[in-house]
């Protein structure tokens, strides 16, 4: 009798035919109609598993991350220099950006892969260098090496990493693994840091400029976050409130700056080596002649500097300011990408760094002129969140953003992103009503 038209009886009627009529013919409720509306999703017991599942962007992570970490490891990864005008405004840049769609082109299985330094990419993304990994979760490096292999995808490991470059070879020896210099006033040192890149097999190298001296971090100042620490009470009692945090420290390697702890010096005395205040061209031009491979400058913020540093022999320049954490109240990057590009010509391999926080940045970026985008804080609020699985679901987070922004943007491909698919205020600009468009992408 189940779903039947029957004849009910006159008190019923009275509610399930209300006076006025609706019109309706009524039947008895369908219990099986109720089980598939009420379907209940079985309890995720492992509860890194069910935070990870439940953040459904890279800010939702963020805060996952921010929940589960020592607020001053929080603070170090999450704030920026001085009074973090630049960090905020690279985010605030992809906001302003909007999107033109091209109506009526078939998106059903698009491909999101991409040339990158001659070789082809998931899509185009790079985990960028980032110190002290390990501080963050004790999977630490070796975490993100792993997924950015697995996901095909070029991982660039710091000189302030806490795995050495042996160390990632050995966790992910089949990934597109880089090597971040920071070229310091020790020769011996720069030479054994470059040997090692390339008997581990790096394919590139990324010389990072923006470091002549350290950036203020407040946060950091005021936690007492520094090298070496020297924590706060409120720092330290904070801390206490992270068991896991503090087991998992406390059973694992100590953290070091692993390439170069053959070094007779201090965690300190390495730390002011590397800000190294003498970096100049002629630190390039040895650099070029001594690396066989592919060589990238990082921390370039104008079209001037592109194009000098790619006459000394750069392959490709990574338009980046260090996420905000160096100089701050730079331009955000997305704002200075489209005149390097325009500086360097195509064939120039270009890279964005600084506020990515969803896969429709990177398409945002690559409209803008880079060949690729690359990511700091996003995959470090993963890691802290869950570790290498962690990692895993902030790749899955922006490859699905990056992949439905696609589609909707009626593109197949990832090489059919052009400048008309992006519209970007010109730089400085303020209000998210001003009609204007920058010349550079129309
Ligand atoms: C915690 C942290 C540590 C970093 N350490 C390094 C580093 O050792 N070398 C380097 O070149 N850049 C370093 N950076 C900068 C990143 O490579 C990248 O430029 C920046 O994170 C991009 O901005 P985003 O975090 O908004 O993506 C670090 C960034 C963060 C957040």
């Amino acid at each position: 009798m189940v779903g039947t038209e029957i004849d009910l009886p006159a008190h019923i009627q009275k509610v399930a035919r209300p006076a006025t009529g609706d019109g309706l013919k009524r039947q008895l409720p369908r219990l099986s109609e109720l089980r598939e509306l009420l379907q209940f999703r079985s309890p995720e017991l492992d509860p890194v598993k069910r935070r990870l599942l439940a953040a459904q962007t890279i800010d939702e992570l963020r805060r996952v991350g921010q929940r589960t970490t020592p607020r001053s490891v929080f603070d170090y990864v999450d704030g920026a220099a001085d009074e973090e005008v630049t960090a905020n405004e690279n985010v605030e840049a992809f906001r302003k950006a909007r999107f033109v769609p091209e109506i009526l082109h078939s998106v059903a299985t698009p491909d999101l892969t991409t040339e990158l330094l001659g070789k082809r990419i998931a899509f185009p993304l790079v985990f960028a260098p980032t110190g002290f990994t390990r501080m963050m979760h004790h999977e630490g490096e070796v975490a993100v090496a792993k997924v950015a292999a697995r996901g095909n995808l070029p991982y660039a490991l710091s000189t302030l990493g806490t795995t050495d470059i042996e160390g990632i070879r050995e966790a992910a020896p089949g990934g597109d693994n880089w090597f971040q210099l920071y070229l310091t006033n020790s020769e011996s040192l720069n030479n054994e840091l470059i040997d090692r890149a390339l008997g581990a097999g790096c394919t590139t190298v990324v010389l990072t400029t923006d470091c002549a001296v350290g950036g203020r971090r407040l946060k950091d100042v005021h936690n007492g976050l520094s090298i070496p620490p020297s924590l706060t009470f409120r720092t330290f009692s904070n801390m206490s409130r992270f068991p896991y945090w503090w087991i998992n420290k406390l059973t694992t390697p100590a953290i070091e700056f692993a390439s170069v702890r053959d070094f007779p010096w201090t965690n300190a005395e390495v730390a002011a080596l590397l800000f190294d205040p003498g970096l100049d061209y002629e630190d390039l031009a040895w650099l070029r002649a001594k690396w066989p491979h592919k060589l990238l400058v990082k921390g370039v913020l104008s079209a001037r500097d592109a194009v000098r540093v790619m006459d000394a022999g750069a392959d490709g320049v990574i338009v980046s300011n260090h996420g905000g954490r160096q100089l701050d109240r730079t331009p955000a990057t997305l704002d200075v990408l489209p005149s390097v590009r325009e500086a360097v010509g195509p064939e120039a391999t270009v890279i964005l760094d600084g506020g990515i926080r969803h896969g429709q940045d990177i398409i945002a970026a690559i409209a803008s002129g880079a060949d690729a985008a690359m990511a700091g804080r996003a995959y470090l609020y993963g890691l802290m969140a869950g570790g290498e699985r962690g990692v895993e679901r902030a790749v899955e987070i922006l490859r699905t953003e990056y992949q439905r922004g696609l589609q909707l943007l009626g593109l197949d491909a990832t090489a059919k992103i052009t400048t008309h698919h992006v519209r970007t205020p010109p730089a400085g600009f303020e209000s998210t009503n001003n009609p204007g468009v920058a010349a550079s992408v129309l």
